[in-house]
Parts: structure tokens; C-alpha cells; sequence
């Protein structure tokens, strides 16, 4: 009796597969024994609901869904039509999962939230930053200038509220009582991040007075979003770290 049921429970479950990340290794590390998922890779919210990810991309895995620095194997149906390892990328799959589902497939990274160069010497480690440093009033700032693929901030141009919730209430950016609070807390949603753009989205080079007439490429393609949020002129970021990543769209000499 006890072997039937057994039987009948194996013949139910699909085949579990043990550990292992293989086929597409986006938004994994190497920790010296296995392929890892960094933070990245689960730091963003699914589009749609957690619970449809769970139906539309469900894992055989014993460790369940991926996670940060555990090895579970990314569910399948996120990148392939195959139905077992190794299987070839589809392409389709892996846009359709990427829009909708990023999280349970372990795809952050690969979004465009997260997919941006960080400055070359950043104050802290970006490959370890933790979803609460992400949302800590002392990090965030700091994380923005220099890990922005860290937490999300890439299209922010360096420029995000060090509190999350200042949106909740817009009056507060006109309060006559809370201009010292939205100065320091709310950059993004009150305007306050310095920004001397060019009206016209021409930018002005003041940090250099050189007059080259070709410049360094610019190392991330989020320069025209940055300039437009004033990353060229902002003074937070020191001159050689606006040239390292947008000399040409910045046009610094
Ligand atoms: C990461 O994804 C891209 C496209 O989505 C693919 O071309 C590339 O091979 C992948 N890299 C790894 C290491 O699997
Ligand atoms: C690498 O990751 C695996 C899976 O999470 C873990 O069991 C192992 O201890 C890690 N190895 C090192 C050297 O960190």
C-alpha cells in the first residue's frame, strides 16, 4: 500500500532537478563552487502579480524560485520552450518573462531599471548591495551616484528622493514648514536635484574649458536621460566621473 502511494505521488510530482543554473547566466556570480543569483537579479517587483508568475513560470527546482546567492534553477518556461536542461535560449520567451515576470525568473538585472554601468570606483560594493540599503534613507543617495544598477536607479539619473514615500503627498513640495525636509529628502519628486540643463537639452560644458573637437564615447547609452536630469553639470558627481561615463553627450574635453 505504502509503495502505491508512493508510486502515485512520484507519478504526480514533475521530475525535481537538483541545483544548478545553466543555459543563460545573466545575473548570476561565480562563488568558487557554483553560479550564484546576485541581489540584482531579484531586487525588482514582477509586473504582474507574484501569483500568475508562480502559474506561468513554475519551478521544478527543490529551492524553489531564485534568490539571492542560492542556486536555484531559473524556472524554464522563462527563457526556453524546451522542457528540460540544457535547452536553447528563445529569445520570445525571454522577452515575454523579462516584461512580465522579471523577478521569478531572475531577470532584474537585465531590465532596463538595472541595466547600466556603475561608476568605475564606487564608495561602496554594488555587486552586495541588500533591497534595504535600496530603501534606507542613508543609502540611497549615495547608491544612485554610484551603484545605480544596484537598486533600480538607472533611469533616474542620479536623482532619487533618499526617502520612498515622498510622492504620497505632493503638497508637502509647496509647504512653506517643510522646505528644509523635501530640500534633503525629496530631490526627485519636489525638483530639488541640481540641474543647470540647458533649457533646450544642449548642455553646457562648465567643468572644462577645453575646446577639443571630438570626445570619448560615452560609456552607459543612459547619458540623454542623465543630461536631462542634470547630471552633466551637477556638481555631486566630480568632473572625471561625468566624463567617464557621458564625455559625449556631457561633451567634456
Ligand atoms: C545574457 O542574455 C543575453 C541576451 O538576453 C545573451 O545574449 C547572453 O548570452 C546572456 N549571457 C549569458 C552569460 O548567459
Ligand atoms: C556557493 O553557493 C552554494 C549555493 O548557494 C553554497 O552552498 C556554497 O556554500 C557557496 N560557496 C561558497 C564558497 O561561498
Amino acid at each position: 500500500m505504502f509503495a502505491l502511494v508512493s508510486l502515485l505521488l512520484a507519478s504526480f510530482l514533475a521530475p525535481e532537478v537538483s541545483a544548478v543554473i545553466g543555459d543563460d547566466l545573466n545575473c548570476t556570480v561565480y562563488n568558487g563552487t557554483f553560479f550564484v543569483w546576485t541581489p540584482a537579479a531579484v531586487q525588482c517587483e514582477n509586473t504582474i502579480a507574484d501569483s500568475s508568475c508562480a502559474i506561468l513560470y513554475p519551478t521544478t527546482d527543490t529551492l524553489g524560485l531564485p534568490a539571492a546567492g542560492n542556486n536555484a534553477g531559473r524556472p524554464l518556461a522563462c527563457y526556453t520552450t524546451a522542457t528540460a536542461t540544457p535547452a536553447a535560449v528563445v529569445p520570445d520567451m525571454k522577452t515575454a518573462a523579462l516584461a512580465n515576470c522579471a523577478k521569478t525568473c531572475g531577470f532584474c538585472c537585465q531590465t532596463d531599471a538595472y541595466n547600466c554601468a556603475n561608476v568605475a570606483f564606487p564608495r561602496l560594493n554594488c555587486a552586495t548591495i541588500t533591497k534595504s540599503q535600496c530603501d534606507s534613507v542613508t543609502w540611497r543617495t549615495i547608491i544612485a551616484t554610484d551603484c545605480p544598477s544596484a537598486c533600480g536607479f538607472c533611469n533616474q539619473g542620479g536623482c532619487v528622493d533618499a526617502v520612498t514615500n515622498c510622492a504620497n503627498d505632493l503638497s508637502i513640495c509647496q509647504t512653506v514648514g517643510m522646505q528644509d525636509f523635501v530640500n534633503s529628502y525629496c530631490q526627485r519628486t519636489c525638483g530639488r536635484c541640481p540641474s543647470t540643463t540647458a533649457a533646450s537639452g544642449t548642455v553646457t560644458s562648465t567643468g572644462s574649458s577645453g575646446t577639443c573637437t571630438s570626445y570619448t564615447a560615452d560609456t552607459t547609452t543612459q547619458c540623454t536621460a542623465w543630461a536631462a536630469n542634470g547630471f552633466c553639470t551637477n556638481t555631486f558627481y566630480t568632473a572625471a566621473q561625468r566624463k567617464a561615463r557621458c564625455a559625449t553627450t556631457c561633451k567634456l574635453c
